[in-house]
């Protein structure tokens, strides 16, 4: 027998306007002077505006560190730490896309526990919690808002660093889909692709249990047929709140079962060329699939049927070629480049993949894979994806 380990927010707000419920559930926690960790671009926007007034409506006062950057550095992180500690703060909350709820988990945990970034990357587990933090996604992908884990760039050797343990676990989450109608096309796709990748590896990765399963494929059937339509309609709302549950329960199935070989090959891809993490899984996604479905068909069928893209009497074969065929054309209609197209330097790339190679293997993430490649044979998967 074994037994599934898992970790959940202690509350979670899931609906349209649950991010205004800020006040309130920081009553529920105790909670009384928050730093609200965000970007310059939402707070241009006038959204952190909206959240300081609600929360000084009731009373609350709060300071805002707009100075989080895509790909978290440790820099940022660092310069976030001494805002805080310029103020009197019992929690973080973090209020924007992936980058500012990672930023939020490291700046709680090291408002508490100290030292520098780097003391807290994969193998360590940093269990022992920092201040609560409290998440509000603007974006519906990451699913960072229900995850164990940040991820913090070390700027010097472009490693993007894996930091796990429960002092990452937001304690409270609001997902709130209203808040992602302004999302521009570009990042509706690479931040919905990102959440599909979530639920596909969670579900055939070998960490998987039933309680992760149902997760994943509960996740699979809200983003699929609505990835499109958020897409060519911004605000379709069906299909936003759709996507933002999905992009929740997907962060509830990966933070628990793993990522595997895409996220794997994909994290050396955005810290070495920048590329954002939603589009170098989406380079990845098909390719890395079609490699990996023999050793799981059954798995990937399931996958194929959750999203509505193979009949339930269809055959595991058949279902997986169906698989394949609507990951291809998802990447088309969404307008995902290769890596050449991107603009990547061929060279750079071909003399890089040794370093990629052995950067995914030490992250972990490809042995969760059902097909766990050795480094000569993921050489042959960077390469072959390489003009899409
Ligand atoms: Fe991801």
């Amino acid at each position: 027998m074994s037994i599934a380990s898992i970790a959940l927010p202690r509350i979670l707000r899931i609906g349209g306007g649950a991010s205004r419920q800020l006040p309130d559930v920081l009553a529920t926690l105790g909670l009384s002077r928050p730093l609200i960790v965000t970007d310059a671009f939402l707070v241009g926007q006038g959204r952190v505006e909206t959240l300081q007034g609600s929360l000084k409506a009731a009373g609350i006062a709060s300071r805002v560190f707009d100075g989080t950057v895509p790909d978290p550095t440790v820099a940022s992180i660092e310069a976030g730490l001494a805002f805080l500690r310029e103020g009197d703060h019992d929690c973080v909350v973090g209020f924007g896309g992936g980058s500012p709820l990672d930023s939020a988990k490291a700046i709680a945990m090291l408002a508490r526990h100290g030292g520098s970034m780097a003391d807290y990357k994969a193998p360590h587990v940093q269990d022992e919690p920092g201040l609560p933090v409290i998440a509000i996604p603007t974006t519906a992908g990451t699913g960072s808002e229900a995850t164990r884990v940040t991820v913090i760039t070390d700027e010097r050797t472009d490693e993007k660093m894996m930091c796990p343990g429960l002092a990452y676990l937001p304690v409270a989450a609001l997902v709130d889909y209203e808040l992602t109608f302004t999302k521009p096309r570009r990042l509706t796709a690479d931040t919905g692709i990102d959440s599909l990748t979530h639920a596909i590896e969670a579900y055939v990765s070998k960490r998987a249990s039933p309680f992760t399963d149902g997760m994943a494929l509960l996740a699979m059937r809200a983003i699929a047929p609505n990835l499109r339509r958020a897409c060519d309609d911004p605000d379709d709302r069906e299909a936003r709140e759709a996507l933002m549950l999905g992009a929740t329960q997907a962060g509830i199935a990966f933070t628990n079962a793993s990522v595997a070989l895409v996220h794997g090959m994909s994290r050396p891809i955005g810290a070495h060329f920048h590329v954002p993490h939603g589009l170098s899984n989406a380079m990845l996604l098909p390719t890395v699939t079609a490699w990996s479905a023999p050793a799981a068909l059954a798995r990937y069928a399931e996958c194929a049927r959750a999203m509505g893209v193979a009949d339930a009497r269809e055959g595991d074969q058949g279902a997986v070629a169906r698989l394949l065929e609507q990951l291809g054309a998802l990447n088309r209609d969404l307008g995902v480049p290769g890596p050449a197209a991107w603009g990547i330097d061929a060279a750079r790339w071909q003399g890089l993949i040794p370093t990629m190679c052995e950067q995914a293997i030490a992250s972990g993430s490809p042995a969760n894979n059902p097909r766990v490649p050795d480094a000569a044979e993921m050489a042959e998967l960077y390469a072959r994806v390489w003009d899409g």
